[in-house]
């Protein structure tokens, strides 16, 4: 009931609209449709091109007003009705695509009585008697993006998104690496077939990208939609391939000849062709069983590891979709039978900010905790000071607190009939922490603290990543242990890490601590004295500089003196030109050198350039180079018969880890590619391989077993 209830909530500030559609007079109708109009475009532009501002509640709530007065004032229908045009127009950036047979949308069923109307509806179409129970094929409706995968004799030939439902982007170089998606179809299929599904991305996915990008100073994702999309619209496929993206199939346009008599059918021929299709489908026959699955399913929602917003009924046999047909955007022969976001109210008690490595200051709200979506929720985040301003929260206010994504818990807005908390929210001008001043650079949503190497928090994170796991690698250099020893003054700066030794007795009086953890600790450190030159560079912090770039520049300078004296020369190359935007070669060469690595463009250069050119950053190097032995990685081999190969490794190795056979493989000039593809040369199968390893001989790749990859790379 509650998105009904938003269907009057939904146009306000709309000037006087949320009249009901009954009293309405055509002027007033007139004038509100045409506010729809711009509204819904603007929302449906913002769904597909940037962050929602609104709910897909609220949304449907402005479509649900938008036809409820357009039945009753049929003459008013304008002619951009948002009724007729799904979706955004798609952005400029891909090829355009038509699609022969147009992406459409479903109608919405809010409660079980919607339900029962579709059914009845469903009936008299098809005038069948009351005790025909009609027979519909149940599905979780995925929430992510829709894309259509072109298929001519077998072969993937070109993918879409939807667009504007008529026409899309293509996506096709994106979507091929997404392992849901066959490159080649298996067993019998149309000559030509359109499959249409859903791209997603997995609530693990999506907290390991948010946790990365956290790492790495990026803005986060707002839910896993967004980052799928956000993911699946990168001009550069390298981005996608890295992001774990998934596809449910589940649909088909155009096709060369009938692919099935019955929908559910067809999910078995997807699946016989090599697709991924929920497991979760079922047919069920009467409103009961819709009215039930609903419910199961919505019970299951949090543990599926995905979002859906709702279940999809669709009208089993084939043959009374074709005589139900479609009514403007949607089909008659199926509905989306939604779920409400789960919501609470709770008072915001203040905001807060957190400071990262980097110093992006995230506002978030301490809550009165409440319980939302199967956890209590006592804190959430608030994105950015945009955000907040948008939404108008302020400390003090009743809000609505909402599980998206059934994720990460966020604050929708404050309850606008409840006192309201007097002050607005001003971004604090210097950082919580250290009193420095904060800045918010032209571009950005994010504040950042400029305090550098005397903020405490930044310091702290800054340690705790140069002693990660893909870092140093320090057993028991944890965020508690690291903050302990800074606050007492033991590990300021990351040198004293290796001059831990000299505070044994210290260490060892620390309570619960006996000499045992102080030698284990001391081990651990000592053990990381000598370390590859590419985690080394990793561990650094570099805003943007992630592992895959660390061992790149590693590569390309061999030792830390010789990418220092390129950087030192970068730095005044870059001074001498600030202004320059766009040619790494009027800048000069040990800049242009530098943007000449793989992966590294102009604002990243800048970041590695800027780290630099600080003293601080100077003196940090000065005194770790004279406590640890940096290993050069080895040099690329042209000889290698792997050199400039892509290769891919699946199953387990036995003899050496999977991290020490990547670095052997790019070692000798080998690119390391996660999943297999047309592209992929060589495949190293391990014990216990899975799909991979039959993919490569589907597609016809080399294979080659662990021990004659020992032998290769030995050779
Ligand atoms: S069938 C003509 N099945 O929901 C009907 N759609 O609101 C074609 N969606 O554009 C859609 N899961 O992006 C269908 N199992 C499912 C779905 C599904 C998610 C999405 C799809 C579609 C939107 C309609």
């Amino acid at each position: 009931m509650k998105k009904k209830a938003a269907a009057q909530g939904g146009s306000k500030g709309g000037g006087g609209f949320g009249s009901a559609v009954e009293e309405m007079t055509p002027a007033q109708a007139k004038a509100e449709l045409k506010f729809l109009a711009a509204e819904i475009a603007q929302h449906d532009k913002l769904y597909y091109t940037d962050t929602p501002r609104i709910s897909d509640a609220e949304y449907d709530a402005l479509r649900q007003r938008n036809e409820a007065i357009e039945k009753r004032f049929p003459e008013l229908k304008r002619k951009d009705s948002p009724s007729d045009r799904v979706g955004a127009a798609p952005a400029e950036r891909f090829g355009k695509v038509t699609h022969s047979v147009p992406m459409l949308s479903l109608g919405n069923a809010f409660d079980d009585e919607d339900v029962k109307e579709f059914v009845e509806r469903i009936r008299r179409f098809l005038s069948l008697k009351d005790d025909d129970a009609i027979e519909f094929n149940a599905e979780p409706k995925i929430d992510g993006l829709s894309i259509t995968l072109r298929y001519e004799n077998g072969k993937f030939v070109r993918g879409a998104t939807r667009g504007d439902g008529s026409e899309g982007e293509d996506v096709t170089a994106n979507l091929r690496t997404i392992e849901d998606i066959p490159q080649y179809l298996k067993g019998k299929f149309p000559e030509v077939i359109d499959v249409r599904g859903e791209v997603y991305m997995t609530h693990d996915a999506f907290a390991a990208l948010n946790k990365s990008r956290e790492a790495e100073g990026e803005s986060l994702f707002a839910n896993p939609r967004n980052a799928a999309a956000g993911s699946l619209r990168q001009l550069d496929s390298r981005i996608t391939a890295k992001r774990r993206l998934h596809c449910f199939a589940y649909a088909w346009g155009e096709a060369s000849s009938p692919p099935a008599k019955t929908q559910n059918e067809f999910i078995g021929k997807l699946r016989s062709w090599g697709f991924n299709v929920n497991r979760e489908i079922e047919v069920c026959k009467g409103v009961e069983a819709l009215v039930a699955y609903h419910k199961k399913i919505g019970e299951k929602r949090q543990k599926l590891g995905y979002d859906i917003d709702g279940v999809v009924y669709k009208v089993n046999r084939i043959d009374w979709q074709e005589r139900l047909g479609f009514v403007s955007r949607a089909p008659r022969w199926a509905i989306a039978h939604k779920y409400a976001a789960e919501q609470a109210q709770t008072l915001l008690k203040e905001i807060q900010i957190s400071v990262g490595r980097t110093g992006v200051m995230t506002p978030f709200a301490v809550l009165e905790p409440v319980f939302v979506g199967g956890v209590t929720v006592g804190m959430a985040t608030l994105h950015n000071e945009d955000d907040i301003r948008r939404k108008d929260i302020r400390a003090g206010d009743t809000v609505i607190v909402q599980r998206a994504g059934d994720v990460i818990p966020q604050v929708v807005g404050p309850v606008l009939n409840k006192p309201r908390g007097k002050a607005e929210f001003v971004m604090p001008k210097r950082c919580p922490d250290c009193g420095s001043l904060a800045v918010r650079e032209s571009g950005e949503a994010a504040w950042r603290c400029t305090g550098g190497l005397i903020c405490p928090t930044q310091a702290v994170q800054r340690l705790v990543h140069f002693c990660s796991r893909d870092a140093f690698d320090i057993e028991g250099m944890g965020e508690k242990r690291v903050a302990e020893f800074w606050n007492e003054g033991l590990v300021r700066s990351p040198v004293d890490i290796f001059k831990l030794g000299r505070h044994k007795a210290k260490l060892a009086e620390r309570e619960g601590w006996g000499e045992i953890s102080v030698d284990n600790l001391l081990r651990a450190i000592e053990a990381r004295r000598t370390l590859a030159f590419a985690r080394f560079i990793y561990a650094l912090g570099i805003p943007q500089v992630g592992q895959t770039t660390a061992s790149w520049i590693a590569r390309h300078y061999q030792t830390l003196d010789q990418w220092r004296a390129a950087m030192r020369t970068a730095v005044k190359e870059r001074a001498k030109h600030p202004d320059e935007r766009k040619k790494p070669d009027v800048i000069g060469e040990a800049y242009a050198d530098l943007c000449n690595i793989q992966g590294i463009g102009m604002t990243m250069a800048d970041d590695i350039v800027g780290f630099f050119a600080e003293a601080h950053n100077n003196q940090i190097l000065d005194e770790l180079d004279k406590e640890l032995i940096l290993q050069a990685p080895e040099a690329p081999s042209r000889s290698s018969p792997i050199s400039g190969k892509t290769v891919v490794f699946t199953g387990s190795l036995v003899q050496m880890t999977r991290d020490e056979a990547k670095a052997r493989a790019e070692a000798m000039g080998a690119k390391v590619a996660s999943s297999v593809s047309k592209k992929t040369d060589l495949v190293i199968v391990g014990a216990d391989a899975g799909s991979k390893a039959k993919k490569a001989g589907e597609l016809g790749v080399k294979t080659i077993d662990e021990d004659e990859w020992i032998k290769l790379s030995a050779g």
